[in-house]
């Protein structure tokens, strides 16, 4: 048996948070009065049916540990989620990635076109924020949300995940070395996944210690997950990933099995999880879901 089937798989504590993500991205789309139907359709199709919801798992799991469960969480989630399937819309066009499957299905331009995938790209993009600022989300101070604005500006931006693509785009046929490719894929995954974590931290108004400590999990499970992504693409299949398997090498993209080698990827992502792990390792209980989903991104079957 593999050993690490268990944490492949997520737990009913997992289950559920996914559950609510599900409802709260559904909530929190507009009703199709306000734009072009197709516009609309598109982005209905960018973030619904499909996805495993880590980002907003994190959200919801960094809040946990920090003794909060508001309705202020669900605004984060979606914020942090309607980026991320922003960021997979674009990163699938002809111009970057030229990717025809996403979760299994074709992806956004090849259903609805090039233009209407960067305008819902766009559109989520904008709705991200849109719902951060909102003070209806749920009683979090004016500061706090600005806070929040911060954060996730900084992580999609120049910064963070558009930059990373950037440095990503630029790599193609070149080869890296080890320092630069993680701190290429700490730009394009990493950064919007510690501004989860950040996020569910910020609304549970924790002190610099608990942000501190939360930080260094995220950059490690941040970097993990893009590590798994990278050997997936090499070991796994279509079927399963629900993305074209071997696209990396096709593009010559440098990643993590291309630069070390299968053995040293897996062995790097062992050591980034124990990483992860020792960040939180004094939080008892209360950190049990960030935990899971520690083991869960380095070991996940797609
Ligand atoms: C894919 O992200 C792109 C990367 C940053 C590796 P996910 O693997 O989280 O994609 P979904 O949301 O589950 O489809
Ligand atoms: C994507 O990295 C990172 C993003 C910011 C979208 P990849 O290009 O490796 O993601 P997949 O493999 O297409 O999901
Ligand atoms: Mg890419
Ligand atoms: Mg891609
Ligand atoms: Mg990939």
């Amino acid at each position: 048996m593999n050993p690490n089937s268990e944490s492949a798989e997520l737990g009913p504590a997992l289950q559920s948070l996914v559950t609510r993500a599900e409802r709260a991205l559904q909530d929190c789309l507009p009703p199709a009065v306000h734009a072009s139907d197709h516009l609309h359709r598109a982005m209905h199709y960018a973030v619904l049916g499909g996805g495993k919801r880590l980002r907003p798992m994190l959200v919801y799991a960094a809040a946990q540990a920090c003794g909060e469960d508001g309705p202020a969480l669900d605004a984060a989630a979606c914020a942090v989620e309607l980026i991320h399937a922003y960021s997979l819309v674009h990163d699938d066009l002809p111009a970057m990635d030229d990717d025809a499957l996403r979760r299994g299905r074709p992806t956004c331009h090849m259903v609805f076109g090039e233009a209407m995938a960067i305008l819902a790209g766009d559109a989520l993009q904008a709705l991200a924020f849109e719902l951060l600022a909102d003070e209806r989300a749920g009683g979090v101070e004016a500061p706090v949300r600005i806070a929040m604005l911060r954060t996730l500006g900084r992580a999609c931006g120049a910064e963070g995940m558009a930059g990373g693509q950037a440095l990503d785009l630029a790599a193609v046929g070149r080869s890296l070395g080890l320092a630069e490719l993680e701190y290429m894929h700490g730009c394009k995954t990493g950064a919007l996944i510690r501004a989860a974590v950040r996020l569910g931290a910020l609304v549970s108004n924790a002190d610099a210690d608990a942000l501190h400590a939360l930080d260094t999990y995220a950059s490690a499970v941040g970097l993990a997950f893009q590590v798994r992504d990278d050997i997936l693409d090499v070991e796994g299949e279509s079927a399963v990933i629900g993305k074209t398997a071997g696209k990396d090498a096709a593009d010559a993209k440098p990643t993590f099995p291309s630069i070390i080698g299968l053995d040293a990827s897996r062995a790097r992502l062992a050591e980034l999880t124990d990483a992860a792990l020792a960040a939180i390792a004094p939080w008892g209980e209360r950190a049990a879901s960030l935990r899971e989903l520690a083991r869960y991104s380095a070991h996940r079957a797609h």
